[in-house]
């Protein structure tokens, strides 16, 4: 089963593919019921004829019990301009979430959706004790896939033909770009463009960008985070970039941020080591001393 926390636009739009997909039975969880239960009785007319799975919507933990997947899109309130605005109610929610979870399925894998992005996966890592595996955050990806639609943009070419894009580190201002290793249509991006600087605006710009015209995003994460549940249930491996609790990986500790990740039915198995140029390593410390700074300064 995928339990969904937040029954919101992302929690919604990530049912709706589970079960559209025919993934698995699908429970949307939201401290409002009758916004879950309606969320869900809309979502249960796309479940395909041939589909043996279902949809329901409750507030109660205890249905929890048995989830194979736990999605985590819950938030506070809406933030207008940055990530971070809520943290520490944030912080607040997903420690009551870790607790109450952590009693009726400890044993499934947790994906963080919610924001600020890193800050929730460390706090429901280290609140739940769940193995640090176990525990994604995913927002690397869909940076990722907001990097090579600005290539593509940016260059007008097909976006089959860029590969090795990533980005890593913050799901926030701070977030790096990768651009030393992509390669469209075989060539170095390097060769292509004269600076990194305006890609790399566009795309920690994007989700601003995006609100200027609609007030939150959606479809893009729910893809990302569907891709990942998918994975996890077909038991196929996917890289993606993906926020983890680190201990000594990429010379981090006591931090969680966006790095490649293999991930397969168990979590993840493995984090890459990918080649940096000297800008991408100071750009990927920086961002991680930025959400280490976010992290100590929480006090709920
Ligand atoms: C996004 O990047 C707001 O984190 C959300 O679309």
């Amino acid at each position: 089963m995928i339990s969904i926390v937040g029954s919101g636009r992302v929690g919604a739009s990530v049912a709706f593919l589970c079960v559209s997909n025919g993934l698995d039975d699908v429970l949307l969880v939201n401290r409002n019921k009758d916004k879950a239960i309606g969320e869900a009785l809309d979502i249960a007319s796309a479940i395909p004829a041939n589909s043996e799975f279902s949809i329901r919507g409750t507030d109660d933990y205890s249905q929890l019990s048995g989830s194979d997947i736990v999605v985590i899109t819950a938030s506070v309130g809406v933030y207008m301009k940055d990530r971070t605005e809520n943290m520490e109610l944030q912080v607040k929610m997903i420690k009551e979430i870790a607790q109450k979870i952590k009693r009726h399925c400890p044993f499934a894998i947790f994906l963080i959706v919610s924001n600020p992005l890193d800050v929730l996966t460390y706090f429901f890592q280290k609140e739940s004790n769940v193995p640090r595996f176990k525990v994604i955050g995913i927002a690397s990806s869909l940076d990722t896939s907001r990097f090579r639609y600005c290539i593509s943009e940016t260059l007008s070419v097909p976006q089959s033909s860029i590969s090795n894009a990533l980005v890593l580190g913050e799901h926030g201002d701070s977030m790096v770009p990768v651009f030393s290793g992509v390669l469209v249509g075989g060539n170095p991006l390097f060769s292509m463009i004269d600076s990194r600087e305006s890609i790399t605006e566009d795309v920690r710009s994007y989700w601003k960008k995006l609100r200027n015209f609609k007030s939150r995003s959606q479809f893009g994460i729910a893809k990302n985070t569907f891709d990942v549940i998918d994975s996890i249930l077909h038991k196929k491996e996917i890289s993606i970039p993906a926020s983890v609790v680190l201990e000594g990986e990429y010379g981090e500790n006591d931090v969680s941020m966006g790095v490649p990740v293999k991930i397969d039915q168990n979590g993840i198995f493995e984090i890459q080591k990918v080649k940096l140029d000297d800008i991408e390593s100071s750009s990927l410390k920086k961002s991680s001393e930025k959400i280490r700074n976010y992290i100590q300064s929480i006090h709920t």
